[in-house]
């Protein structure tokens, strides 16, 4: 009798853990916003209007999913949870493949700029920092998109070592690199191009470059060292 009432009790208190778990997650779910890209629609050299608006109805369904996932874990059994397969992980994955996807497209449209400007010298010595030339960092960041797959190509501020690199990141979420702040992104799926390029991916580079907003390349870099300030002051 008395097992019989022990068990009862871990139940009740399992349900009630469950039930507080899930009020106190239901209570946090975050909500993304799509950004308006609009003003690109009809103004980039060499992209057209269909490419740049159809692209960003897709960026849209990423922000729709991100939204979708983080409402249906509310209600995820986490109990379940476990590494083969749970609707639970499933989900966790399906997160960071759409957020990522959001938030690289968001940093990508932003860093496109109908109004083009050569890069700011102060943008110029920093890359010379950590490449032998601007020409060197250019053929190194066009090589790194010619070698993605669909997925992206990433000049990003590494935390760790405070150098610029180059990344790949293939899908939204394969090979991201730890501890890095993109700082330029450039798309790689063909559905960034092929509406204007088909399969010429070297084309749509060269039109990427002509686009590529270097002001906010650097606004995000000095971001990024502005932020190394604080992770030096920090005990991580
Ligand atoms: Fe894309």
């Amino acid at each position: 009798m008395f097992l019989i009432l022990v068990l009862v009790l871990c139940l009740m208190t399992g349900d009630m853990a469950m039930a507080d778990l899930k009020e106190k997650m239901s209570m946090k779910v975050p909500t993304m916003e799509a950004k308006d890209f609009s003003y690109l629609f009809d103004n980039l050299e060499g992209f057209s209007e269909k490419q740049l608006s159809q692209h960003n109805e897709l960026y849209e369904k990423y922000v729709g999913k991100v939204n979708e996932i983080n409402g249906r874990l509310t209600n995820a059994d986490v109990m379940s949870a476990n590494q083969n397969y749970s609707e639970f992980r499933s989900l966790k994955v399906e997160l960071a493949h759409n957020l990522n996807g959001a938030i690289l497209h968001e940093l990508y449209f932003s860093n496109l700029t109908p109004d083009y400007q050569d890069p700011p010298e102060e943008l110029v010595e920093m890359i010379k920092q950590d490449f032998a030339s601007w020409n060197d960092y250019i053929e190194d960041l066009r090589a790194t998109g010619m070698a993605s797959r669909a997925g992206w190509a990433v000049t990003g501020y590494n935390y760790r070592d405070g150098k610029i690199y180059n990344f790949i990141i293939d899908q939204h979420d394969l090979h991201v690199p730890a501890y890095v702040r993109p700082v330029m992104v450039m798309d790689t799926w063909e559905h960034a191009f092929m509406i204007d390029y088909g399969i010429d991916k070297k084309g749509y580079i060269k039109a990427f470059f002509a686009n590529a907003d270097w002001n906010v390349m650097l606004q995000r870099l000095k971001s990024a060292l502005q932020t190394d300030d604080l992770l030096e002051k920090s005990t991580i």
